[in-house]
């Protein structure tokens, strides 16, 4: 008996050490089958392929044996059903989701590992419920603070987007789900997003839009890139053939170029400038007048016949379902196919983690956090985002299990407190593209608020913006950089009547601060999905040391920014156009100067800037050294922990040029490195710079240059917070 016993713990253990190192179809093997599987294809059914048959999915080829492909939203976690046919929730039971921290908090946690394990886990939530394709990350610019969709990406430095993009494609991929890494590119506004022309200097282009792609396609290997709404020098970017040559020619990407959704707009391009997949044009599907309007897309009848007719080479066609099929040997077709769970522990715990580490202090004078756990004092939280749902947002949405808002994680960490909440004031109903006001009285709320705020102790004001229409919502931009609903007035009615006041700020984009010199605590929580009101909780009560560092500068005032500043609507949102059908030339005049680049260049002091975050205990950097080889700058610093409680710091390495023979910013980051220490340790962090990364992009030479001289090597905590500035020289 005991002998079979043992036999068959060795068969099972043998199978889940073949489940975990499961074997996949190596490259020449997918490019072998890919050769034996299109020659069977007719023509009918390889067009097919290229085009949705769905909201959601595109065909396999069924008599063959080859599967459907389904996609899905979002960056965030595995969007709820979509109706098959229009963009209606299809309002299943089964189709939760563990809802993770928007992007920008990931970017702010400064830490790779976070975003691997961010990946891996969406991925085993898109596994079980079915999808192959994951529409995210988004890793657009933060070029203005009114784009609506900031919240879904990560900063305004490309180097950091990239960096936090690559292990979150890894994770997701490795599950054998494919990332389509998005939107490729320059969409970095929502307003005119189908019909803006952007004009920007191929320097701007290649130094700050394109290079979060660039390490995706590169470092990450991202099997998809979604093509954006926008155009740019003219054409559409999901068939811009200036942009298709970089991502194929250049940068030798693969895998498949997919549309945003009814970003497709001529057969001919979208033919011959690499798009492979066309979704969501907007024909209504199956209930239009036409017979069926899926076959209507511009990759669907209309490239059939220019294919039968000769006028396009049906070599185009070969090489979309090649990209296609090695797709799908990557996910759906791979040799093992590995299962999915979700809402598991492991998510949850993922999910908490990284809205913990996003979490930035941005003030707290005279140490008034954290707050005493075992406090019994009376604590009035006032706003309406202490207990507003933040799942909504446009094609990120959500349907999570349990959403845990401030005012829930607050009474659950606080539980000898006298807590009372007053909502304060009132933003409306959340509808896709509309702006409600709310049907509460404002002064009703506010004088409600003011007299809970009399009598308290402290006051936990929860405030920022919502997920609705010109707020952080895809669709629209912000109409102002201030907070809205009358949070300003009420935020200086409270202070006039309490003093002591813990600010939380629940959004994804930056805003004015014109009370901050009276408010003494200030936590950007950014929106931390289904576990938000823990994580802010763990922070306010210091079970966790807040370590986040902002991945974009916050300006005093919107025309501190560089797009802004020129108060000019060609360089922001764009010309209005004759009418609508007409485009919207745009030109980036700022050029490369974006974020902290143009704060520094133009000595304009921000609010808060990049890089910048407080910690509840002290750090130290010391014995700061660089050396470059020919390939290498290594640079060395000594951390230490200087306070009375563990902590993590983020070391940061920016590098300028001296004398520069071109326009360049004083500094731009180049590396950093998390690293979390116990009160008194220090620890050595070393970064690595490449040399070739100090390049600028020569518009004469149309290449990368390395220029020769000298560099500064910017050593420090934040981008304002330069330790120590080390001379070096390049020949
Ligand atoms: C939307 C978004 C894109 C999303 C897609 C599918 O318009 O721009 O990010 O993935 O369509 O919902």
């Amino acid at each position: 008996m005991k002998r079979i016993l043992l036999s068959l713990s060795v068969i099972a253990l043998a199978s889940c050490v073949q489940q975990k190192n499961a074997e996949q179809w190596t490259d020449a093997e997918i490019e072998q089958k890919i050769t034996e599987v299109l020659p069977q294809l007719t023509l009918e059914e390889k067009v097919a392929m290229c085009h949705a048959q769905s909201k959601f999915s595109t065909p396999g080829v069924a008599r063959l044996g080859i599967p459907e492909l389904w996609y899905s939203d979002g960056p965030h976690g595995v969007r709820m059903e979509i109706n098959w046919d229009d963009w209606g929730h299809s309002h299943w039971t089964n189709d939760t989701a563990t809802a993770f921290p928007v992007l920008t908090a990931l970017a702010s946690s400064f830490n790779p590992d976070l975003a691997y394990e961010y990946g891996n886990a969406v991925a085993e939530e898109a596994l079980y419920r079915g999808k192959d394709v994951m529409l995210g990350p988004g890793v657009n610019i933060y070029r203005s603070p009114l784009n609506g969709r900031n919240f879904e990406y990560m900063g305004e430095d490309p180097f950091l987007a990239g960096q936090m993009a690559v292990p979150y494609i890894k994770g997701m991929q490795k599950n054998g789900v494919a990332s389509c890494v998005k939107h490729f590119a320059l969409n970095n506004q929502e307003t005119w997003r189908t019909t803006v022309d952007v004009e920007v200097s191929e320097r701007a282009l290649r130094e700050i839009y394109l290079p979060a792609f660039e390490a995706a396609v590169k470092e990450g290997n991202v099997w998809s890139i979604m093509g954006s709404y926008n155009l740019y020098n003219g054409q559409h970017c999901c068939h811009n053939a200036k942009l298709n040559s970089i991502l194929r020619d250049e940068w030798g990407f693969d895998g498949c170029v997919i549309t945003d959704w009814g970003g497709a707009t001529d057969t001919k391009e979208s033919a011959e400038n690499g798009l492979d997949i066309e979704m969501g044009t907007w024909t209504n599907g199956l209930t239009a007048s036409t017979k069926n309007a899926y076959d209507n897309y511009y990759l669907a009848q209309p490239y059939l016949e220019a294919i039968k007719k000769g006028e396009i080479d049906v070599k185009t066609l070969d090489a979309k379902v090649s990209n296609i099929l090695r797709m799908m040997y990557r996910t759906n077709m791979a040799k093992t196919l590995k299962h999915g769970r979700k809402g598991n522990a492991e998510h949850i715990e993922t999910a908490l983690n990284i809205a913990r580490e996003g979490i930035v202090l941005l003030k707290n004078d005279n140490k008034v956090l954290p707050l005493d756990k075992e406090t019994t004092m009376k604590i009035a939280v006032i706003g309406e985002n202490a207990t507003r749902s933040m799942m909504g947002g446009g094609s990120s949405e959500l349907k999570t299990f349990h959403e845990v808002s401030p005012l829930e994680g607050i009474k659950s960490h606080f539980t000898k407190a006298d807590i009372t909440y007053s909502m304060g004031y009132a933003s409306g109903p959340e509808i896709y593209g509309w702006v409600l006001p709310s049907k509460l009285n404002a002064d009703s709320l506010k004088r409600a608020a003011l007299s809970t705020v009399k009598d308290a102790d402290l006051v936990i004001y929860v405030g920022g913006l919502t997920k609705a229409h010109q707020q952080d919502c895809e669709g629209g931009d912000r109409v102002s950089m201030d907070l809205p609903f009358g949070q300003n007035e009420l935020i200086n009615d409270i202070l006039a009547v309490n003093k002591n006041m813990v600010m939380v700020l629940v959004d994804g984009n930056a805003v004015t601060m014109p009370w901050i010199d009276n408010v003494p605590t200030i936590v950007e929580a950014w929106y931390g999905g289904c576990q938000a009101g823990n994580a802010i909780a763990d922070v306010l009560c210091g079970d966790v040391n807040p370590s986040g560092k902002l991945p974009y500068t916050f300006p005093v005032k919107l025309t501190d920014n560089a797009a802004h500043s020129f108060e000019s609507e060609e360089v922001f949102p764009g010309l209005a156009a004759e009418n609508e059908a007409k485009n919207h030339k745009e030109y980036y005049k700022e050029d490369i100067l974006v974020g902290y680049r143009w704060h520094e260049t133009k000595n304009i002091k921000p609010l808060f800037a990049f890089g910048y975050g407080l910690s509840y205990t002290t750090f130290e950097l010391s014995n700061i050294s660089a050396k470059n080889s020919s390939k290498t700058i290594s640079v060395k610093a000594t951390v230490s922990n200087t306070g009375d409680r563990e902590g993590a710091e983020v070391v940061q390495v920016y590098v300028g040029k001296q004398d520069s023979k071109v326009l360049r910013a004083v500094k731009e980051l180049k590396g950093f490195k998390k690293t979390k220490l116990a009160a008194g340790e220090k620890a050595e962090v070393s970064i690595e710079i490449p040399v070739e990364k100090l390049a600028f992009w020569n518009e004469e030479t149309k290449a990368w240059e390395v220029e020769k001289g000298k560099y500064n090597v910017y050593v420090g905590t934040a981008s304002d917070n330069i330790a120590e500035t080390i001379e070096i020289s390049v020949d």
